[in-house]
């Protein structure tokens, strides 16, 4: 419906967060009985979040930013160190780098996967690589067993950005659980959230997670006693509570959002114009944090859909390394990393969430088709 000139009502979101009667009770339980910081359900939260994961240990941040950047400090990646990771990604995943004062080295991606590409990455390995941080992105799983191979042959350690793909399976075993660390985002878009801002560390290693636990919390030894520089970067309880409620959904939201990537696969398959999301296999189980497709003509097809109220995204329209303050500080220009370059020109994010229904995506793919058969 055109509500005025150039105003559409959207019909079909891109995403849709859930807050339902369980999450409000939850939250309001939590706020009745329990300390607003550090109340029971952040380390019921943190426990079952660690078992769902498989890893023997689970510590919430305030966000995914600060799980990445407390991880590199805890693995003792220091100012000067060289981190190699993909340029398409959220810009977050270079910052933490940067705001432990190591330099974030880019290698480009793998154009099918979009995540970063290990033949890529090795040749960016020098004296000075201490850590690599392959992105899941999209809820794709990266190629985990070449860059582990890769990566731990050098003895650079392995910080898994999982921010987009918590529940993925790799190799039968979750993402997040397959590197040094793992780091996730329960930020309002993501596959499961904490309704607000939150994250989370996920190791085997006690010494890690100790750090970590040190680091969110003011560098705090005991009550009174700071023996290391830390952060105020704590999950609170009111967003641990609901996030406790959002993980027993997860898996269940996961299968739901592959039954909406394989209907969109399987109406949009025909079409030579568009190149589709990689499929998952017996050993990659991607989680369709978002369902992107790829076009020359994005950003027409992006307004052709949003004129029939279909809301779309970018997911990047610009690569890390051409963001203002990246090409400031490394003099990038542009045309360093082709591939990534190209995707943030080509790639377009459709509806996703777990609700979207059979007619919602019918209705999008149709209107697709209509818009190639038109041009
Ligand atoms: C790939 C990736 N890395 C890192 C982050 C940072 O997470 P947060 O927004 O919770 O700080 C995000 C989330 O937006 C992300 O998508």
């Amino acid at each position: 419906m055109v509500l005025s000139k150039g105003l559409v009502q959207t019909k079909i979101p891109l995403a849709k967060p859930v807050f339902d009667e369980e999450m409000k009770n939850a939250a309001i339980d939590a706020l009745q009985n329990e300390r607003f910081v550090m109340g029971e359900s952040v380390s019921k939260f943190e426990e079952e979040f660690a078992r769902y994961c498989g890893t023997k240990y689970a510590v919430s941040t305030s966000s995914g930013t600060f799980a990445l950047q407390f991880s590199l400090i805890a693995l003792g990646v220091n100012r000067g160190d060289h981190v190699v990771t993909t340029p398409y990604s959220f810009v977050a995943t270079a910052n933490a780098a940067l705001h432990v004062g190591a330099v974030p080295v880019f290698a480009d991606v793998d154009i099918r996967t979009c995540n970063i590409d290990p033949e890529l990455a090795k040749e960016k390995i020098t004296s000075k690589t201490r850590a690599v941080i392959p992105v899941h992105l999209y809820g794709f799983p990266a190629d985990m067993k070449s860059i582990e191979d890769i990566f731990g042959d050098k003895g650079c350690v392995v910080v898994e950005d999982a921010c987009q793909a918590h529940g993925a399976e790799y190799c039968g075993q979750k993402v997040g659980a397959l590197g040094d660390v793992g780091c996730f985002s329960f930020y309002s878009s993501k596959n499961m959230t904490v309704c607000g801002d939150g994250g989370m560390v996920v190791t085997n290693d006690e010494d890690i997670a100790s750090k970590v636990v040190k680091l969110r919390d003011c560098g705090r030894a005991s009550h009174c006693e700071h023996d290391s520089i830390g952060f105020t970067a704590r999950l609170n309880t009111v967003n641990a509570a609901i996030g406790r409620v959002q993980l027993k959904r997860l898996d269940e939201w996961n299968e739901k959002r592959r039954a909406c990537a394989k209907l969109y696969d399987e109406f949009l398959n025909d079409l030579d114009e568009l190149l589709l999301p990689p499929t998952g296999s017996f050993d990659i189980k991607p989680v369709y944090h978002l369902y992107v497709i790829r076009t020359s003509l994005r950003d027409k097809l992006k307004v052709w859909l949003e004129q029939r109220g279909i809301q779309c995204g970018v997911h990047y329209p610009l690569p890390i390394h051409l963001q203002p303050i990246y090409r400031k500080l490394f003099a990038y220009k542009g045309g360093e990393f082709p591939k990534s370059e190209l995707l943030s020109k080509t790639a377009l994010s459709l509806p996703m969430y777990p609700e979207l229904r059979k007619d919602e995506i019918k209705y999008t793919c149709q209107s697709i088709h209509d818009f190639f058969d038109q041009i």
